[in-house]
């Protein structure tokens, strides 16, 4: 088996190899990232050797199939296998995307698997979320209102102004834009990051929702709102195609306008 190199000056070690099976044809190399707190060693990188004429076509299946047949210790989230629930969010090949829809003949080489950068590592390839949902709390995402619903029926909403939702709504809070963005890297703790504006944006542009005014004072923030500095790489990483740079700049626009009434 070829030798695999780490990035220069990377302090994760070199781990374990689990050579393909004999007469496997099809072979393709995964380095996997593995770090176990409770084991007091330093992070390392496994590789495990994958026949694909034995697998499925999405890295989401050959991480499965290492956890079932090669190693079970191995750690991560999944639970949708169709791109909606936003568990599988990693590190694939370098950029942040969700490993049940990218494929694995997309990726020329070994194919290198890590958690999302910039986060706390429970285990594996999971990392912790804990600040990112409470950020999105604090948005108070829920339709916010003063006036009495109508007796007899929902809140309507008339197809234009649903239409403001598209591009928002798709928003699987996978953390993939967050965990990309060197705002949010170094700011983190304070800076709201664009997963949770573009969330933020989307309660702004809700017909139905009466604390629009309200929103907007809760945003107007140094730190909370202004840390974006159009870097863009929130809309390259975001697997579901949006943009949340652009609804950050909406925000913004929002902001100005309510300041020069
Ligand atoms: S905007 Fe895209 S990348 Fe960001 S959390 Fe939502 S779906 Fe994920
Ligand atoms: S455009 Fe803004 S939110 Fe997106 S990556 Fe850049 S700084 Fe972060
Ligand atoms: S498993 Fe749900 S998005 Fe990948």
């Amino acid at each position: 088996m070829a030798e695999f190199r780490l990035p220069k000056n990377s302090r994760i070690q070199k781990g374990k190899t689990f050579a393909a099976p004999a007469g496997a044809k099809r072979v393709k190399r995964f380095q996997v990232y593995r770090w176990d707190p409770d084991s007091g060693e330093n992070p390392r990188v496994d590789l495990f050797e994958i026949d694909l004429d034995d697998c499925g076509p999405m890295v989401l299946d050959a991480v499965i199939k290492i956890k079932n047949e090669i190693d079970p210790t191995l750690t991560f989230r999944r639970s949708c296998r169709e791109g909606i629930c936003g568990s599988c969010a990693f590190n694939i090949d370098g950029t942040n995307t969700l490993a049940c829809t990218k494929a694995i003949d997309d990726i020329k080489g070994d194919v290198k698997i890590y958690p999302l950068p910039h986060m706390p590592v429970i285990k594996d390839l999971v990392p912790d979320l804990t600040h990112f949902y409470a950020q999105y709390a604090s948005i108070q995402p829920w339709i916010k209102t003063q006036s009495p619903a109508p007796p007899d029926k929902e809140r309507l909403q008339s197809p234009e102004d649903r239409r403001k939702m598209d591009g928002l709504y798709e928003c699987i809070l996978c953390a993939c834009c967050s965990t990309s963005c060197p705002s949010y890297w170094w700011n983190g703790d304070r800076y709201l990051g664009p997963a949770i504006l573009l969330q933020a944006y989307r309660w702004l542009v809700d017909s139905r929702d009466e604390a629009t005014g309200e929103r907007l004072d809760e945003l107007n923030d140094p730190f909370r709102l202004y840390r974006c500095h159009t870097i863009m790489n929130c809309a390259r990483t975001c697997p579901k195609g949006l943009n949340p740079a652009k609804a950050i700049a909406e925000i913004k626009k929002m902001m100005l306008a309510r300041a020069s009434l």
